[in-house]
């Protein structure tokens, strides 16, 4: 699984992000939001928003990565959280559904920013789900370039179903896991693929299947399983360029534990972020993923049967390119 030519030649890292210009937390959709708390220091928030987005931003620039930027709008807070806003792969977006009202109003002007990135040839194509099926985009379907499949996280924000849509849209597998923790409401805050292979995440976001189903494809020595602590600094939300893994905040011991592997951590505290349930990769989206040219059967895990008829879906559909 490690060092293979697909991390050799990946290409620059292209990422989605918007300024905070209208960032506060001014309605509560997840645990973590308390619109009452932040109104009592409502410009010292901002501001710290402002500083903390901008340093991840550098770090990102610095990682490698090529940064575009979506308009800011107001009364759309949570427009910064790029992560949502589709999902990504071979060129193609899917652009997101939200379960709550006050994020679709961000699907309207996602779509005008995904069109503009068509435009400028970022993008190839764009699609939209079928009627009635909500994904909240990346923070719920997050690709794994190793595995060469999306982990998508279903229950508070996105539907089970999206799991055979997306299988049948990007001609991947995609490993559905039920999240069982209202704090980690989107898979995202709880999961993070690195670029060799080992995966970061929190066992008790995921129900006994959903935790099941990550050790059946995750060898032990790749396995990063953190505790709560590091959990509720959202140190699985990290952003992962290469062998740059950045994030919000952890632990020592955190640190130690990927830096073993060969990583660079670099801590961006986004404390006024954490309030809305964000982190460093709710904050960014992905523009550049790209799944392995052409997968055979042969490839995919042998147990899993809805991988293996995904993967053989995407063969018969090469073959009549
Ligand atoms: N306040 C936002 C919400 O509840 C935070 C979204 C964080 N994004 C993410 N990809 N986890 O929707």
């Amino acid at each position: 699984m490690r060092g293979n030519a697909m991390t050799k030649l990946a290409p620059r890292a292209h990422i989605l992000m918007c300024r905070p210009a209208h960032f506060a937390v001014s309605y509560a959709i997840n645990p973590w939001m308390d619109p009452q708390s932040w109104a009592q220091e409502d410009r010292v928030l901002a501001t710290a928003a402002h500083r903390e987005w901008a340093a991840l931003h550098r770090a990102l620039l610095e990682a490698g990565a090529r940064i575009e930027l979506v308009p800011p709008i107001a009364g759309l807070p949570d427009l910064v959280f790029t992560a949502n806003a589709a999902v990504v792969l071979d060129g193609k977006a899917v652009l997101a559904r939200f379960r709550h009202p006050q994020r679709q109003a961000e699907e309207a002007p996602y779509e005008v920013a995904f069109r503009s990135l068509q435009n400028h040839g970022a993008l190839e194509s764009i699609r939209t789900l079928p009627d009635g099926l909500v994904l909240e985009g990346a923070g719920d379907c997050v690709w794994d370039p190793v595995r060469n499949l999306f982990w998508l996280g279903y229950g508070p924000r996105s539907d089970a179903a999206a799991q055979g849509f997306v299988a049948d849209e990007f001609g991947v597998p995609v490993v559905a896991l039920e999240l069982a923790d209202p704090r980690f409401y989107h898979m995202d805050t709880a999961l993070c693929p690195l670029t060799r292979g080992e995966v970061i995440y929190y066992p008790g976001a995921f129900t006994a299947a959903g935790l099941a189903a990550i050790r059946a494809r995750v060898a032990p020595a790749d396995r990063i399983e953190i505790g709560i602590e590091d959990a509720c600094r959202l140190a699985a939300n990290a952003v992962c360029i290469g062998d740059t893994v950045v994030m919000s905040g952890c632990s020592a011991a955190l640190r130690s534990a990927i830096e073993a592997r060969g990583y660079r951590v670099i801590a961006a505290p986004l404390d006024a972020f954490l309030r809305s349930g964000g982190g460093a990769f709710c904050l960014t989206l992905r523009l550049d993923r790209r799944s392995r040219a052409m997968q055979t059967v042969g490839e995919a895990a042998p147990s899993q049967s809805n991988e293996r008829s995904a993967a053989r879906r995407h063969v018969a559909a090469n073959a009549m390119r």
